[in-house]
């Protein structure tokens, strides 16, 4: 039981502001702080804090940042030993602005995470035949991203793809290489063609990813819940309602529950559930990686909510 992340590394820089600034608008803020980020090593941290065997592959640059975010992941368990340090640039950082209704907006620049490339999946490739689930995303180059898909596949391993941040031209020859792919609104949006904004639109758009080549579509609708479409069954997977505070890695929080219960060997309708928990979890604390919770915290949470409520309900 081993997920192997292949991602993106970031400090978040975070300032904390009444609304979030208009164009040309200066605001004074509330606050400001670094917080350990990046959709890579998030997902990493939520995988390793549910006690599955994690380990991390991707790039550091030259500066502080990337030894303090290294320690972090080590503290949490991960195997951080083929995450490159890159002398030639910076380590990745995403300025994100949170306002007081918590909502968000992030600018990332990769930094190291742009460098990603062949002698990165050249490390991957070493470490597949210990794994049984490989998850993406988008924060380092396609062709990385593409090659890394592609050996996963060869080695048989379970690949998951999170298509964030959100783009529309994947090429054709990923989609079939992608066992679960994992988008929310604006990235059905951007991959399907089409508005994706209630149960209806994402079945049309889970359709459509399904006939370019993916086995199983998770679209993840925010408050109305997710729905799983499969080759055999269509579902929707159940809603934690809680009072949100930052919804900063919420999307990593639940591609990490969904890669840890399928290392678990949860069934897939299980492992679904356990990622809309985690990600319901992360976005009652502030932060990135502060955010994501452990299992005993997963527990204790599933265990006052026997009954999560369907969007049926
Ligand atoms: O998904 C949240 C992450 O997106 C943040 O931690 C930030 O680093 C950006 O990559």
């Amino acid at each position: 039981m081993s997920v192997i992340i292949f991602g993106s590394i970031n400090m978040d820089l975070v300032v904390r502001s009444p609304r979030l600034p208009e164009p040309g608008e200066t605001l004074i803020g509330h606050s400001f702080e670094t917080v350990p980020g990046g959709k890579g090593a998030n997902q990493a941290v939520a995988v390793a804090r549910l006690g599955i065997q994690t380990a991390l592959i991707g790039r550091i640059g030259n500066d502080g940042f990337g030894q303090t975010l290294l320690q972090g992941l080590e503290s949490d368990g991960i195997t951080c030993d083929r995450v490159l340090h890159d002398a030639s640039t910076h380590s990745g950082v995403a300025m994100i602005a949170v306002d007081d209704a918590s909502e968000n907006n992030i600018i990332v620049i990769p930094g190291a995470n742009g460098n990603v490339g062949e002698a990165d999946v050249d490390r991957l490739r070493a470490a597949l035949p210990q794994a049984q689930v490989l998850l993406l995303q988008l924060e380092i180059p396609l062709p990385a991203v593409l090659a890394a898909a592609q050996a996963a596949k060869d080695a048989g391993v379970t690949v998951i793809l999170d298509p964030a941040p959100a783009r529309s031209d994947l090429p054709d020859s990923l989609y079939p290489l992608i066992d679960i792919l994992t988008p929310n609104q604006v990235e059905a949006r951007q991959l399907a063609g089409f508005p994706v904004n209630d149960i209806e639109t994402a079945h049309r758009a889970a359709i459509v990813l399904r006939q370019r080549g993916v086995k199983t579509v998770i679209v993840k609708l925010g408050k109305l819940g997710a729905l799983c479409v499969t080759e055999s069954e269509t579902f929707q997977i159940p809603i934690f309602p809680v009072r949100a505070v930052d919804t900063v890695a919420a999307g990593d929080a639940f591609n990490g529950g969904l890669a840890a219960g399928l290392a678990a060997d949860l069934p897939l309708s299980q492992a679904a559930t356990q990622a809309a928990a985690v990600a319901a979890l992360s976005v009652t604390k502030p932060g990135a990686q502060p955010s994501l919770p452990t299992r005993a915290e997963l527990e204790a949470f599933l265990a006052q909510r026997e009954t999560p409520s369907t969007p049926a309900d």
